[in-house]
């Protein structure tokens, strides 16, 4: 029986069942939380020894078993299909999607705690699932709301460097500069000054990253009202959770703009090791930079067109399609538009993908959001149009190998609808859910001991005498 469909092991996993044998190659820990204890730091201290010794046997037996072969097409095509990195926190099948400490998301949508009955998961439970593998109470959710709240203390000098820059500046370069500002508290840093033992890292890591990712919705706020509410800044709300009071900061507190949050947070915040954020985060980070310096380098590849600001894109090009065919542009005019774009040289942002093959499992639950908040949005019946009218259209072109939408072929118009229009912010909110991912892996790789990254590249020229020899 495949996991992911199997409602009496959902069912289980929610009375407490434990080790789940159909998981044993990929998420052999996977349980739901027993241990009343709400603290993470002392589970995580628990867990850390047990994975070493699981990661030290893995090297010592089966250090030499070959991953497969790798071709010249890999070389050349930005390492597609090569396995090369260990990231514990999240998996991604081309067909299926994501799945983090091996929950799909409608796993954890059913299993994690939530605000209310039936509500989106809070990201803190993510949070806690993403560090230990296993499901949280309620009770442990809640006091990491707290904690997070507690760390949420943004040192003056952050908001001056930010003032430093242009109100103009894209508000992805101001996000970023402010996390390079909160760099000088890191723990890490101090840490690694003084002579830490490097038995230790992780514990110094753990600590800059919980206060990294506590401290980013309160940057994140500052630079949209900043740049869109004349600077006008809204203090934490000691009574919401981690998403309400991120939505709250930026000046939305509608019920449903609060659940949309939570769940946005959540399902940004991981995708596997390869893609470009997560990459950098871990290869930064390999150099024993801080949870800092790593994570200001991954949201600059976040910052890129064809990785996290595609959500920006998509709403730009939605508003395009707006502004030349009206709201309710018909499916024939939409597949002259997508037409129009693509013979423009130009691609249609929020379809394909690296290693996906089929229709984003984020992208489904943000349609089914919608179809329970918004059904009769005009921009979200346009994107359920889109959804009919682009795939056929790429397949046409015959290069695509992934016609189906991602991620970002949905946000923008859900956040559109609760009034946060500024579709150029958008990719700062990305940022904020990816840390969650990012400083997680982060933490298990200083726990492992992962090594420094040096891949072996070559030339033009060593690959033809190479290929001349071998044929
Ligand atoms: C995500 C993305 C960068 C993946 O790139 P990839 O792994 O190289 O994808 P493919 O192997 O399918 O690309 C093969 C060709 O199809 C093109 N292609 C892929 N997706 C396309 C799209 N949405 N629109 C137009 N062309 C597209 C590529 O540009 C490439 O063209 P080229 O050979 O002329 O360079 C690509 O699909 C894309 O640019 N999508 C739009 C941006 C986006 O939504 N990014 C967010 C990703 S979560």
């Amino acid at each position: 029986m495949v996991f992911h469909k199997s409602v009496s092991l959902l069912s289980k996993l929610r009375s407490g069942a434990v080790q789940q044998p159909g998981l044993r190659n990929s998420v052999r820990w996977l349980q739901v939380q027993t241990s009343s204890d709400v603290d993470l730091h002392s589970q995580l201290k628990e867990l850390i020894p047990e994975q070493q010794e699981r990661l030290k046997k893995l090297k010592s037996e089966h250090g030499k078993v070959q991953l497969g072969n790798i071709t010249v097409d890999m070389v050349l095509g930005g390492m597609r299909g090569m396995t090369g990195l260990l990231w514990e926190t999240s998996l991604l099948d081309a067909e299926e999607g994501i799945r983090f400490r091996g929950l799909s998301i409608p796993e954890c949508q059913k299993l994690l705690p939530a605000a209310k009955p039936a509500g989106e998961p809070l990201p803190e439970g993510l949070l806690w699932l993403l560090l230990t593998g296993k499901v949280p109470t309620k009770e442990q959710v809640d006091a990491l709301s707290k904690e997070l709240r507690d760390r949420a203390i943004v040192p003056d000098h952050v908001y001056k460097t930010i003032d430093a820059l242009p109100v103009t500046a894209h508000p992805m370069t101001q996000f970023a500069t402010g996390v390079m500002a909160l760099q000088v508290q890191s723990e890490f840093q101090k840490a690694y000054e003084k002579g830490i033992h490097k038995s230790k890292y992780w514990e110094p890591t753990y600590e800059d990253s919980l206060n990294l990712i506590a401290q980013l919705p309160i940057v994140a706020s500052y630079v949209y009202r900043r740049i869109y509410k004349n600077g006008q800044v809204i203090p934490m709300d000691d009574s919401l959770d981690y998403g309400a009071n991120f939505a709250h900061m930026l000046g939305f507190n509608d019920p449903g703009m609060l659940e949309l949050m939570r769940l946005y947070v959540t399902i940004h915040s991981d995708h596997e090791g390869g893609n470009v954020s997560a990459h950098t985060g871990h290869l930064v980070a390999s150099a024993l930079s801080d949870p800092y310096l790593s994570f200001a380098a991954a949201l600059n590849g976040l910052a890129g067109p064809l990785h996290g600001l595609a959500n920006q894109e998509v709403l730009l090009w939605i508003k395009s399609v707006v502004a030349d065919c009206g709201e309710n542009v018909s499916k024939e005019n939409l597949k002259e538009y997508v037409w129009k774009t693509l013979n423009s040289g130009k691609v249609v942002p929020g379809y394909g993908h690296g290693v996906l093959r089929n229709t984003d499992p984020r992208y489904t639950c943000q349609r089914e959001f919608a179809l329970k908040h918004l059904p009769n949005d005009p921009l979200f019946k346009m994107v359920s149009n889109l959804y009919e009218v682009v795939p056929p259209i790429l397949l046409e072109l015959g290069k695509v190998k992934n016609p189906w939408p991602n991620v970002d072929a949905h946000s923008g118009v859900l956040l559109n609808y609760y009034g946060l229009t500024e579709a150029r912010f958008y990719t700062v909110l990305f940022g904020v859910s990816r840390s969650i991912g990012i400083c997680s892996q982060l933490i298990w790789d200083r726990a492992l001991g992962l090594a420094l990254e040096r891949p072996k590249s070559v030339t033009m020229e060593w690959l033809e005498n190479y290929v001349k020899k071998s044929a």
